[in-house]
This record gives structure tokens, C-alpha cells and sequence, in this order.
């Protein structure tokens, strides 16, 4: 196994995280059960942002990507620890605001800002609104003068650079839906129009160029490539834009295979090329910001279910299946995604036995596909690792199943941060027409 964060195996053999048993911790909470360690992603917010201060002679602002998983906790941790927030809808918004999040240090984003969503950016003064389109700047500016408030804004651009990851999460391309085109011209002409709208404060530049990237090169072209793009702006433009945003997208590792750039090499790579490219064009330092989502609680989080069925196909394969699936895992079914799994409850047991991991579901949602486990037997908890990001954020109810509860672990204590689902949440926004009610 791969220990990652707090985890170790304990003298029963037992998996534990934060200090908590995760035999204890099944038979608490039930499963399956998403557990995150506290500490593990604090320690990451600090990697974060000691790389990046230490390195980097201007300010920093850390936004950590609330996509990868966001509750009030979350909010809590990120804010205690002196991080901005990326939220991306009004939905997260709204869980940003409710948890005190300093709005001034939340930045909205999305390719498709609704007008509510513009509004409610707007009326909480969030710190920034990346605008992703010429559609967005129009209307946005339209609803900054209703306000008769000035947005500080920045335009997210579509360097034109392939970075690593499955196809479906690359982002930073040409042909992407994300962002304005450099290489086209576009990215300059909206430049060019917001600067000419009084109720919006051009501040900077954002992009993001895809996610689970597992080399630093990509990061180091896209400093490079936006930092000339800064110096065009002024050449065309004579504005001097002071803020440089460079999305998240570090990879992390889902099995021992993966093995991602650490926090420190990716801020050597980024500050490095940014500080040459400025000084080749002579031009000041922005204030350089980053978004990293999965790479500050993906490593955090695990997931525990409990094995019900064991079929064995015979002359074909094994099949283990568990209390959960796609929809709380629907990333081997998008992405093809591949995960370290192994019994919390027999940690320290040799992995002898090849098998495939599947759900419950009324598909064939095979989860984990030829993975070695210590043979299992029903009633044993599989422990999955590297779950915290992208997993209980992407979870639906298909099958009317449950979402699973969030635990968060710290020095031996365990609290809910999000309860398992009811029943009574499965019905409550089920309505009968007048028409279908005897
Ligand atoms: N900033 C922007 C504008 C983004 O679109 C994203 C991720 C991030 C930051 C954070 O990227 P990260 O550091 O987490 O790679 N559901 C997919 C991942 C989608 C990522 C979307 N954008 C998955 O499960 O792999």
C-alpha cells in the first residue's frame, strides 16, 4: 500500500487515518464512507504556499478549486490556512458565503455564467469574476453599471497548450470551450473592450490547461506563453495588467505508478519561467496566483466500503463486489481511472489474489479492475486511496442510492462534515401532480 498522509497500519492490522481506526470508523459511521485527513490537507495548503512565497518576490494568492470537493469544513480548512477559493457556480458560491468565506478572496469562474450567477458575484462582492467569453464580458459589464459598482475582473485565456491527463479533463488546447484563444486574435480583442468598459477593472489574466498533469514542463511554457501575452497587451494595449492566474491541473498519485511532480518542483518550474520570461520583456512582476483543486485533498481522502458478494467466474476472473459504485466513484467510468485499493481490516496481509472490483449498480460499473488483495472474504473493508478530490463532488443518487457521509479525522477524533443521505433526502423534492395523488 501506499501510505499517504496520516495513514498507517496499526497493531490490529487496521488501516488507520488521523489517528482513527478505520475498522472503528466503518462500524461508527457505516460505509461507504468518504474520510478525510485534516491534517494531510493542511499540510498541503502550507506546501502550497510556502513554495510559491519563498520563491516568488511578488505577492501570492493560493485559490484552492472548490470543484474537487466543497462543504463548510472545507471552506473552514482553506480559510484558516490563508487560501482564496475558485468557486464555479452559484451553488458553491452560496457554500463559500454560508461558511463566512471572505468574499474578497473568492474568485468566480465558469464558461457560462448564468445571470444569477453574475448577481450574486456581484452583490457579494467577490474578489474576482473570470470571465471566459466577449458574450460574459457584455453582460457583466451591463450588470456592474446596474450596480453602479466597478468588477475586478480577469480574462481567462486559452493558451493553446496539450497538457497530459484524459482527454476529457485537458482544458488548455485550442479547441476547448474554455477560455478566449490567444493564437486567434481574440484573447487581445476582448482585452482591447474590456479595458474600454468603465464598470469593469481589467486586473489581469487566467488560464488553466487541463488536470492530473504529471509533468512540470507544461506549467513552465504556459508562464511563459501568458507573461508574453501580458507584454503584447501593453505593446497593443499600453495597459500594464498586475494580476497572472495559472489554474490548478498537478496531478497526484492514484497508485504507485503515478508519480507527479512534488508541490516544490512545480513552483521551481513555474516561478523559474515566469521570473525569466518577465525579464525578458521587462515587465513587472504580476501578482501570480494558482488554483489547485485535486492536489490539495485528492492524496487526503479515502474511501471504505464493505465487500457483500465474491464470484468467481471460473477460467475468467474474480469478482468482488462492494456497497457502493459510480455513483460514488464515477471516475473509472469517465476517465478510465485507475486506484491503489487494498482491505483496511487486513492492512498488514500480503496481496496475493487478482481481482475486479464492482459496484452495485444495475450496470456493469466495475470499479477497480484487476487489483491484488490479500484474499477477500464478505464483510471485509476495502479502503481506496487518493478519494479526495472529484469524488464525493461528483457523486449522484443514480439507483436512488445514498450519498455517502463525509468524515474529517484529526489526532484521533472523527466528526461528520456531511451526513450519509436519508430516504427522506432521496423523496424531498419528489412532487405528485394534482392529477396522480389518490
Ligand atoms: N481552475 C480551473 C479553472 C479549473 O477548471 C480546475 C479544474 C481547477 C482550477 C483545478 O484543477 P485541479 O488542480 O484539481 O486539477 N472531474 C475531473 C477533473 C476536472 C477538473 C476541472 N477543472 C476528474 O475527476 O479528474
Amino acid at each position: 500500500m501506499l501510505p499517504l498522509g496520516t495513514q498507517r497500519v496499526n497493531e490490529k492490522g487496521h488501516l488507520e487515518i488521523g489517528g482513527c481506526d478505520t475498522v472503528e470508523l466503518a462500524e461508527k459511521f457505516g460505509t461507504p464512507l468518504y474520510v478525510l485527513d485534516e491534517r494531510a490537507v493542511r499540510e498541503r495548503c502550507r506546501e502550497y504556499r510556502g513554495a510559491l512565497e519563498t520563491r516568488y518576490p511578488r505577492k501570492v494568492k493560493v485559490y484552492y478549486a472548490g470543484k474537487a470537493f466543497l462543504t463548510l469544513a472545507m471552506c473552514r480548512l482553506a480559510a484558516q490556512e490563508g487560501l482564496g477559493l475558485d468557486v464555479t457556480s452559484a451553488g458553491e458560491l452560496h457554500t463559500a458565503l454560508q461558511a463566512d468565506f471572505p468574499p474578497e478572496d473568492i474568485a468566480l469562474h465558469g464558461n457560462f455564467k448564468s445571470e444569477e450567477e453574475m448577481r450574486l458575484g456581484i452583490e457579494s462582492r467577490v474578489g474576482r469574476i473570470v470571465v471566459d467569453s466577449r458574450i460574459e464580458l457584455e453582460q457583466l459589464a451591463a450588470l456592474a453599471a446596474e450596480y453602479r459598482r466597478t468588477v475586478p475582473v480577469l480574462l481567462r485565456l486559452n493558451p493553446g497548450i496539450k497538457a497530459g491527463g484524459h482527454e476529457f479533463i485537458e482544458t488548455g488546447h485550442i479547441d476547448s470551450k474554455f477560455g478566449l484563444s490567444i493564437s486567434t486574435g481574440q484573447a487581445l480583442q476582448t482585452v482591447q473592450r474590456a479595458l474600454e468598459l468603465p464598470h469593469l477593472d481589467l486586473r489581469g489574466v487566467h488560464c488553466h490547461i487541463g488536470s492530473q498533469i504529471l509533468a512540470t514542463e507544461p506549467f513552465g511554457r504556459t508562464a511563459e506563453v501568458v507573461m508574453e501575452f501580458l507584454a503584447e497587451i501593453r505593446r497593443e494595449t499600453e495597459a500594464v495588467l498586475t494580476e497572472l492566474n495559472l489554474g490548478g491541473g498537478l496531478g497526484i498519485r492514484y497508485t504507485p505508478a503515478d508519480d507527479p511532480p512534488s508541490v516544490e518542483e512545480y513552483a521551481e518550474v513555474i516561478v523559474t519561467r515566469l521570473l525569466r520570461a518577465a525579464e525578458r520583456h521587462n515587465f513587472p512582476l504580476p501578482t501570480l496566483m494558482v488554483e489547485p483543486g485535486r492536489s490539495i485533498v485528492g492524496e487526503a481522502g479515502i474511501t471504505l466500503y464493505t465487500i457483500g458478494v465474491i464470484k468467481e467466474v471460473p477460467g475468467v476472473r474474480t469478482y468482488v463486489a462492494v456497497d457502493g459504485g459510480m455513483s460514488d466513484n464515477p471516475r473509472p467510468a469517465l476517465y478510465k481511472a485507475r486506484y491503489e485499493v487494498f482491505l483496511a481490516n487486513r492492512a498488514a496481509e500480503e496481496p496475493t489474489q487478482v481481482v475486479t472490483v464492482s459496484g452495485k449498480h444495475c450496470e456493469t460499473d466495475t470499479l477497480f479492475e484487476e487489483v491484488v488483495l490479500a484474499p477477500p472474504q464478505v464483510g471485509d473493508l476495502l479502503a481506496v486511496q487518493s478519494t479526495g478530490a472529484y469524488h464525493y463532488s461528483m457523486a449522484s443518487n443514480y439507483n436512488r442510492f445514498c450519498r455517502p457521509a463525509v468524515v474529517l479525522v484529526r489526532e484521533g477524533q472523527a466528526e461528520v462534515i456531511v451526513e450519509r443521505e436519508t430516504w427522506e433526502d432521496l423523496l424531498a423534492h419528489d412532487a405528485l401532480p394534482t392529477w396522480l395523488r389518490d
